[in-house]
């Protein structure tokens, strides 16, 4: 459907409840969630501090926790205060995204506005606005226009969650030199240091918490610190202007969010995240492509290629050529290019400002490439590594831009290599300062990348970004980006990923948004040929199990010639959908997702384990009643196959349940489609042990 037409059909489908309700000023003011399982207090204490607590089933989730500012340039903003006004509405709306796990989402919650005005001097006011969901809760402080406080430079956001019962923490350490790229540790939360969003929370009653953000904009991203207990701090990402954050006020923070649920896979299929973010501020966004992807990139994390130019140079025009050819062949609709720009030689990590963006190798003949490639219906993406240098970057971002939009190419995948905190960005005295990747200056960064992109229609990937905080609802543009350790540490990582890092993915990482994760290497090897812990039927599961609406197929054309029936999955898999039900998982042990297709009646599933091998039970309840299927199963091999994946297609119906049985390291994944007479298969085998 045109996203115009989209347009009609999602101001049919909204139903805005508002129904304001003003009380006066009170010590306490509670709000409950529209099915009354959540509630969420806030109070000031005795000295006038604001805290806040929050229940769900009347069990305290967290308990009374801290709310307030430091300000460098201005009395602290936590205590003296009083409630001066409590305003109250529902929300109940539902909107259609142009491409995600799911068409239509509903925003459905209580929203409580809570204003606190100081009690003394400058009575300066600070409001606080808590959104409570059925499975969760965000809250953010708005600072209104004030002569008291027109500029707002903030050292540090005094938030706290105070998690109620014992838990256990997944967690991967914020304020480290490696930006996100870290295995997670799982330990009881009371052994956490300093931890990065999203973090994952199972309570000793088995009630699962993820602590992230939502919507941070001109703002510093949120780490986690633990103060006592089990008591955590919100902790800012440092600026060198010494504030973390600098805002002209009035202006909103970023929510902090709690989305709670009895299970893991509760907590994916929340969508708090995306409905506290604004509605979408591009208009029509038609331009925006779900797409699957290959590219000159493996390569070069197996060292058999370099980005920089000499014998080894991936980018040349002849290997780009062969690139294209095999995207057309094989349906997909992206190439990606890297180390085709002039600026690779030497050590690039340490030169960002050596980076041109518009200028070619030699070797590599963009002009010509990109008419080869638009012949073919294939497009090229674009690539602008940064090395951190967002000062060179901004520099020529503009043309760079526009040689991609002059030449047809819609998608760039952006990089800012460089340690934690060594962002290089042009400052206000003109002199260069080093940043941080999540801290304001690259919150602001980002959002000029994408507005930019957007201007050119242009899709944004961004690698060793900042966090997602579900900003794709606002700029659908923003498709996707890295934010954790993807396929690359499988090439060459010291470790590499252990099978368990993409489980604990799907209920960490994954909860933040769509992750460019580059699944699908069915060599099973990375650099010097090492083996990957993994099995084809987990690569390919991994499209299912990790979303998101540009997938790579990784591997070498020449290994996805040695294995043409599993690649078969990855060439039929779509990349958007019109629904995801997550049928079981337990963060780090084991995950399965169904996912419908939006342009089709198929369904796939994907299901992946940890280092265990697992017989899970799927009920196929999701199918229609009275539709038949056929699901083409790509399993692991209990025999040897090829390259351990043994395939089958047998009919199924909404009746069946299905066991799926894993190995170690392993996966599965499924293709169900409605039986149509065309597609019946020509040899049916029914193994007993498979289906209930
Ligand atoms: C790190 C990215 O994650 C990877 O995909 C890319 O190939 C290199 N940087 C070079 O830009």
């Amino acid at each position: 459907m045109k996203y115009c037409a989209r347009v009609i059909l999602a101001a049919w489908v909204l139903q805005l409840a508002i129904v304001p309700v003003v009380y006066g000023a009170a010590a306490e003011a509670t709000v409950r969630s529209p099915d009354g399982r959540m509630s969420v207090s806030l109070r000031v204490n005795g000295e006038g501090r604001p805290e806040y607590s929050v229940l769900r089933s009347g069990r305290t989730i967290i308990d009374w926790s801290r709310l307030g500012f430091i300000l460098a340039n201005a009395p602290k903003l936590e205590r003296n205060f009083e409630l001066a006004r409590v305003e109250e509405k529902a929300i109940d709306e539902t909107w259609e995204q142009p491409w995600g796990e799911r068409r239509f989402v509903r925003n459905r919650c209580s929203e409580q506005r809570v204003t606190l005005r100081e009690k003394t001097g400058a009575q300066r006011a600070l409001t606080v606005i808590f959104r409570v969901f059925d499975d969760g809760v965000g809250f953010r402080y708005e600072f209104p226009e004030q002569p008291a406080l027109a500029h707002v430079d903030i050292v540090e956001e005094l938030t706290e969650f105070a998690v109620a019962e014992p838990a256990t923490a997944w967690w991967i350490p914020g304020g480290e030199w490696n930006r996100y790229e870290y295995l997670y540790n799982r330990t009881p939360l009371t052994e956490l240091g300093q931890a990065h969003t999203p973090m994952t929370l199972k309570t000793a009653s088995g009630v699962h918490v993820a602590i992230h953000e939502a919507a941070l904009v001109d703002y510093a991203g949120m780490w986690l610190r633990r103060v006592s207990g089990q008591r955590l701090k919100a902790v800012l990402s440092p600026s060198s202007s010494g504030a973390s954050v600098r805002r002209q006020a009035p202006f909103a923070t970023p929510w902090r969010t709690l989305q709670i649920a009895d299970s893991a896979a509760g907590l994916y299929m929340s969508d708090l995240i995306l409905n506290l973010n604004e509605p979408n501020k591009l208009g029509d966004v038609s331009w925006v492509k779900p797409f699957k992807y290959v590219g000159i990139w493996w390569g070069m994390h197996l060292g058999t290629h370099t980005w920089a130019s000499g014998p080894k140079h991936g980018a040349t025009t002849a290997e780009t050529r062969r690139y294209i050819d095999f995207a057309a062949e094989n349906g997909f609709r992206g190439v990606l290019v890297e180390g085709w720009n002039k600026g690779w030689d030497g050590d690039w990590f340490a030169r960002g400002d050596e980076f041109s963006f518009t200028e070619a190798y030699p070797d590599f003949d963009i002009v010509a490439l990109a008419a080869y490639a638009k012949k073919k219906g294939v497009r090229l993406i674009g690539h602008h590594e940064t090395a951190g240098n967002i000062a060179n970057y901004e520099k020529q971002l503009g043309p760079a831009l526009d040689l991609y939009a002059k030449l047809g190419i819609d998608a760039v995948k952006t990089g800012y290599v460089a340690d934690a905190g060594g962002v290089q960005a042009l400052g206000d005295d003109g002199k260069i300062h080093f940043e941080w990747h999540d801290g304001q200056v690259q919150a602001r960064h980002h959002l000029r990348v994408v507005e930019e992109a957007a201007k050119r229609h242009i899709a944004i990937n961004a690698h060793e970004p900042i966090k997602d905080t579900g900003l794709r609802r606002t700029y659908p543009n923003w498709v996707s980006r890295e934010g954790a350790r993807g396929m690359e540490y499988n090439a060459w990582g010291d470790p590499p990923n252990p099978p368990e890092h993409e489980v604990n993915l799907v209920f960490t990482r994954m909860l933040a948004g769509p992750m460019d994760y580059t699944p699908g290497v069915l060599s099973l090897t990375g650099a010097g040929g090492k083996r990957i812990q993994s099995t084809v039927a987990r690569q390919l599961a991994l499209y299912v199990v990790l979303y998101s609406p540009i997938q790579m197929a990784a591997d070498l054309p020449e290994n996805y010639a040695k294995y043409p029936r599993p690649f078969q999955f990855i060439k039929d898999v779509p990349v958007d959908w019109s629904d995801t039900r997550v049928l079981n998982g337990e963060v780090g042990d084991y995950a399965t997702i169904a996912r419908k297709d939006r342009n089709s009646g198929d369904w796939y599933l994907g299901s992946i384990t940890d280092e265990e091998p697992r017989t899970l039970r799927v009920s196929l309840s999701f199918l229609d009643e009275g539709k038949k299927y056929f699901a083409t199963i790509y399993r692991d091999a209990m025999i040897a196959g090829e390259n351990g994946v043994e395939i089958e297609t047998r009919p199924v119906s909404r009746h069946d349940t299905l066991r799926l049985l894993l190995a170690a390291e392993g996966g599965q994944a499924i293709r169900i489609s409605p039986q149509r007479a065309s597609a019946r298969p020509k040899k049916k085998k029914q193994p007993e042990f498979d289906v209930e």
